[in-house]
């Protein structure tokens, strides 16, 4: 039986991930930091589904969390949160290591616990987001830890492929979650996050390096960025202007 361990299985993308690799038949180590949370997310009946709880931005947690898992053919490390910046020139330094700690720090310490444990021919997904195809107002801190994301799985890349570990590089676009319900702005081509999880799902199958969707959405995105950066600098804040 495979095995997958995925981080922020308690909600959103996470638990739509959860549900279908137990579909699949696959042993899933669902992580989050609140056990009765997982529980109401995707019960308790199957056993081939394990619950492991800890705060991915307390290092001590994710070690002891993650210990004792053994061989793990496939590690998603989904988990993250997202908060803007309102008020550049009172700029929130606490926000920013917030979000800063919890998506890249917390990656890091998921992988010196994780890694270790995927076997020879495994995998690792690292979910990123559409955020670092373009700057986008209030997204300072969000696209920075995303930005880092980027950079972190694309080097890893290179480093894992002797151990013959492939790297998934996922970047959604707009799913409708926790994440994205507190959003007061338009959110173009939204999918849901079961549709999300198959996408993701297809493509850590087709072992991709980078994982983009929905596609319409990038493609303008492409586009977009395509452009010079002072054209667009120009664009976004005649937007946020309007
Ligand atoms: N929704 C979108 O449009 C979108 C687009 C691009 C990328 N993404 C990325 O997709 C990933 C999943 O987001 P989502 O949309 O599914 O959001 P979500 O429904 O809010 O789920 C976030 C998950 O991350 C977990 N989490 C957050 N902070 C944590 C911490 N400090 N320690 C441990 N777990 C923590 C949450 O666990 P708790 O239950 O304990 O809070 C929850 O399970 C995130 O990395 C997000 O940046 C989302």
């Amino acid at each position: 039986m495979k095995r997958v361990i995925i981080t922020g299985a308690s909600s959103g993308i996470g638990m739509q991930l959860a549900k279908a690799y137990l579909v699949a038949g696959w042993q899933v180590f669902a992580c989050g930091r609140d056990i009765n949370k997982l529980r109401i997310a995707l019960g308790e009946n199957s056993k081939n589904l394990q619950f492991l709880c800890f705060d991915l931005s307390t290092r001590d947690e994710v070690i002891a969390g993650a210990a004792n898992v053994g061989e793990i053919d496939l590690a998603i490390l989904n988990a993250g949160t997202c908060e803007y910046i309102d008020e550049p020139q009172a700029f929130d330094s606490q926000l920013f290591e917030r979000v800063i700690h919890t998506n890249v720090i917390g990656t890091g310490y998921c992988l010196e616990a994780i890694l270790p444990n995927i076997k020879s021919g495994g995998q690792l997904a690292i979910v990123s987001s559409s955020v670092t195809s373009l700057p986008l107002t209030r997204a300072e801190a969000y696209g920075a830890s995303k930005s880092a994301l980027d950079y972190l799985a694309r080097s890893l890349a290179i480093d894992l492929a002797p151990k013959n570990i492939d790297i998934s590089l996922i970047r959604p676009g707009f799913v409708d979650t926790a994440l994205t319900q507190k959003n007061n702005f338009a959110m173009p081509n939204i999918v849901t996050a079961e549709k999300a999880a198959k996408f993701i799902v297809a493509g850590i199958a087709k072992r991709k390096q980078e994982i983009k969707f929905p596609r319409g959405f990038f493609c303008a995105l492409n586009i977009l960025s395509l452009l010079p950066n002072a054209l667009w600098r120009r664009i976004a804040i005649k937007m946020i202007r309007s």
